[in-house]
Order: structure tokens, then C-alpha cells, then sequence
């Protein structure tokens, strides 16, 4: 169950978040994982040090160093404690021009480099309505994915239209595509596949939470808004 703060939260408001939320989270048997910014990634190492929460980033270059403004590298945020990064989130794609080809060179530097990444894919309404969901999501994944398999990989199904919405897929809508995601990385990573952990995101709360979780192809979610209220606490221990 992992959280993305998007551009939310200063360092300060960063401490204070752990400060109450932490008490509340019980990790026993799940994975939980927050993204807070760059500038929050250390406040976020420490505060959750001594507890099973990890810290993941929300982007990284795939080169090592050099001449790219604004950019952090795989080793700097290891450095720093992280332990995972979204590459690919559909607001990078949108906003900065992010590629399935500079994906997969991410996804490629972040497992070389041991951070686990999950690799955001899905559909916008338009696409869904003319009914190229499944080619869509087939070529991202098929090109971002390209020379990788890898049981650490986690994929984000989140399709455009349910993010920040308050539209969530319905769980049929959910599990359709994360089932046909498993077929397609069953075709690329052979028993891998299996392995794999496939998260549905898109205005995931508490109330969807249970329903989503229940769904066979489903191993979890990527919690944009919700993740930064008390909610959050009711989404991983959701029961
Ligand atoms: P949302 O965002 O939960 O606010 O819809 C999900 C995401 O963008 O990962």
C-alpha cells in the first residue's frame, strides 16, 4: 500500500504527519510505503527508521551524475534511505514529457541500483471510451518494460480518468486490467509473473479500499490524496 504525496507536504508538515500517523499504522503482513518530495525524503528516513513503513521517491534520472538541472540520481536517493520510486506516473507523462523509452532506461538504473520501482501505467477517458484500453496499456508496458524481468518490479495500473477525480474504477473495471497486465507480464517474465505485484490507483479511500483488495490480480494500491489525511490509516489497516 503505497502513498504519493504529489507536491504536498514541507518538511515540517513532513515530521508532523509521521508524528501523528505512525501510532495508528499497522504494517503486520503489508508493505507500506510513502513518497513523499525530494526535499521530505530524509525527514520521512528518519521518522519512520525505527518502524516497518518505507520511504519511496516520486521520480529519479537513469544517469549517474552530470549536466541535468533539477534532476536526483538512483545513488543519491539510496543514499538518503530510499527504498522505492514511482517512475512514470501519468503527471510526468503529462506534464514532463516523460517517454516509455525514458521509463524504461529508469526502471533499468533503479533495480540496478536496488530500489524497487513502480512503474505507473493506464488509459485517459478518450482512450477508454474508444475502447484502446488494452492496446494502450499492452504497448506501455510491453515498451517500458522492454529487456526487464525482474520478480522486484511492482506495476501501477492507474487509469488517467480516476486519478483526483472521486471517480474510481469499479472494482470489475479495476481487476479487468490488472488481470490482463498479469497476462501480458506473464508473456514477458514467464513465471516472474506471478511474483510481480500489480497496484490499482485512482482515488482509492477507505470506503473502495476492501472492495479493491479483494479483487485476484490486485496486490495493492497507489493512494494520491487520500494518502495525505488520516485516511491513510484506515486504507492499510483496512480489514
Ligand atoms: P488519487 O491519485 O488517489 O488522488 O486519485 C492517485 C495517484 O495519482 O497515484
Amino acid at each position: 500500500i503505497a502513498g504519493n504525496w504529489k507536491m504536498n507536504k514541507t518538511c515540517q508538515q513532513t515530521r508532523q504527519y509521521f508524528e501523528e500517523m505512525l501510532p495508528g499504522i499497522d504494517c503486520e503482513g503489508r508493505d507500506v510505503v510513502i513518497c513523499p518530495t525530494y526535499l521530505s525524503l530524509k525527514d520521512a528516513v528518519e521518522a519512520t527508521a525505527k518502524t516497518n513503513v518505507k520511504i519511496g521517491a516520486q521520480n529519479m534520472h537513469y544517469e549517474e551524475s552530470g549536466a541535468f538541472t533539477g534532476e536526483v540520481s538512483a545513488e543519491m536517493l539510496k543514499e538518503a534511505g530510499v527504498q522505492f520510486v514511482i517512475i512514470g506516473h501519468s503527471e510526468r507523462r503529462t506534464y514532463y514529457a516523460e517517454t516509455n523509452e525514458s521509463v524504461n532506461k529508469k526502471v533499468k538504473k533503479a533495480l540496478l541500483s536496488e530500489l524497487t520501482p513502480i512503474v505507473c501505467v493506464g488509459e485517459n477517458l478518450d482512450q477508454r471510451q474508444k475502447g484502446e484500453t488494452f492496446d494502450f496499456v499492452r504497448e506501455q508496458i510491453e515498451k517500458s518494460l522492454e529487456g526487464i524481468n525482474d520478480e522486484r518490479l511492482v506495476v501501477a495500473y492507474e487509469p488517467i480518468w480516476a486519478i483526483g477525480t472521486g471517480v474510481t474504477a469499479t472494482s470489475e473495471q479495476a481487476e479487468e486490467v490488472c488481470e490482463f497486465i498479469r497476462g501480458v507480464l506473464g508473456e514477458k517474465c514467464k513465471e516472474n509473473s506471478e511474483k510481480i505485484r500489480i497496484l490499482y490507483g485512482g482515488s482509492v479511500n477507505a470506503s473502495n479500499i476492501k472492495e479493491l483488495m479483494s479483487c485476484k490480480d490486485i496486490d495493492g494500491v497507489l493512494v494520491g490524496g487520500a494518502s495525505l489525511k488520516s485516511d491513510f490509516v484506515k486504507i492499510v489497516n483496512y480489514e
